[in-house]
């Protein structure tokens, strides 16, 4: 009998469900004695045991839908080794689950906090798998995560319709873009989306050029300006702060997000209407796009391959659109930025985006 636990950590994503069911359809394929353990809502469900045991027939009929079917919650990875309000020592209690349930390995779905604490449980002797999931494309070792590509067709989508309503009124419009400290969502919607203007936290923006840019188009004869902004973007004034002063600036900072900074200080040097538009959660809300069904697939596929190989402690990866096996302890806790020098910024400046940096 091979058991295998399962769990889905961190923010939800599009291609969660695709990814789960390209293991357990891959892994049927090859073997019938087999069970698996879901555990409900993240490590939440390791820790204290609360798993269902899920047939293949579970994993039908759920590549096209968003979410997961495990539930998902947030487990800090600094609180980890912190007692819980019980006394309990949450590793110790993964570990006993494992132990207690024979488990020959957990398959665990997750971005950068999830991949720490599976790589804490590698340390500890678990037989663990991964597969790199987040909108933020953010992981280290992967080129791409599934739910990057379904969040920048939800990103491009709003850029688009903000598109025709600037245009009609002549607005400066501002469309705040998730992607935690990092700008792949951002950066790509703005392309897709032509975005005149492309704020990402890789590249401290200034609030002169952005002004420079808005009024550039505006001689031109163009009456609207459309922002793409990384929640994560940051001023080249904020960026030359130390940690603990930025930290010091934040908590005193009133605006509800970094697009109604931007928006005042703009709007302090332009007559121009400004509006501000936030897609929020829904870039990672619903079906995913066929690109992440295809590359949820593969990489579920190729997770149940090392799971057959009992090829243990790494996570499953893309690298130049092959699908390769990375180890943990080289990929758990490093982010991936976009590169400020790389071609992409480089083509997108040649056609006249502005990143605020010059
Ligand atoms: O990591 C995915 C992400 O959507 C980030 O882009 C965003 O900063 C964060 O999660 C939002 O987290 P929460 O869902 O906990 O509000």
């Amino acid at each position: 009998m091979l058991r295998i636990g399962m769990l889905t950590s961190g923010g939800d994503c599009q291609a969660l469900n695709a990814a789960m069911r390209g293991v357990v359809k891959a892994i049927h394929n090859k073997r019938d004695d087999v069970e698996i353990y879901g555990f409900q809502d993240g490590y939440k469900g390791f820790i204290y045991s609360d798993f269902k045991i899920l047939e293949s027939k579970d994993f039908s009929g759920i590549l096209t839908d968003g979410g997961t079917i495990l539930g998902t919650s947030r487990q800090p990875f600094k609180l980890m080794r912190v007692l819980d309000e019980n006394g309990l020592d949450k590793v110790e209690e993964m570990k006993r689950t494992y132990y207690r349930l024979h488990l020959d390995c957990v398959v665990i779905l997750g971005g950068n906090g999830t991949h720490k604490t599976a790589n804490l449980l590698r340390e500890e002797g678990l037989n663990v798998v991964t597969l790199p999931k987040t909108i933020d494309n953010d992981l280290w070792g992967t080129d791409m995560t599934f739910g990057f590509q379904s969040a920048v067709d939800i990103a491009t989508d709003t850029i688009d319709k903000i598109h025709t309503t600037a245009t009609s009124h002549g607005r400066v419009f501002i469309v705040e873009v998730m992607g935690h400290k990092v700008g792949w969502v951002t950066l790509h919607a703005g392309i897709a989306g032509g975005a005149d203007v492309i704020l990402l936290p890789e590249i401290p923006y200034d609030i002169d050029s952005i002004v420079k840019a808005i009024n550039r188009r505006t001689k031109h004869g163009k009456k609207f300006t459309i922002l793409a902004v990384a929640e994560g973007a940051i001023s080249k004034e904020d960026a030359a702060l130390s940690k603990k002063e930025r930290k010091a600036k934040k908590e005193k900072n009133t605006y509800p997000s970094v697009a109604y900074e931007i928006a005042d200080r703009i709007g302090s040097r332009t007559d121009k209407e400004i509006r501000i538009t936030v897609p929020g959660h829904t870039q990672r809300g619903g079906s995913p796009c066929a690109y992440d069904r295809v590359l949820a697939t593969r990489l579920g596929a190729e997770a149940a391959a090392m799971i057959l190989d009992q090829d243990y402690g790494k996570m499953v990866a893309v690298k130049n659109q092959e699908i390769t096996r990375m180890k943990l302890e080289d990929v758990a806790g490093k982010l991936k930025y976009v590169d400020p020098d790389s071609s992409i910024i480089k083509e997108a400046k040649l056609m006249g985006i502005s990143f605020g940096d010059d």
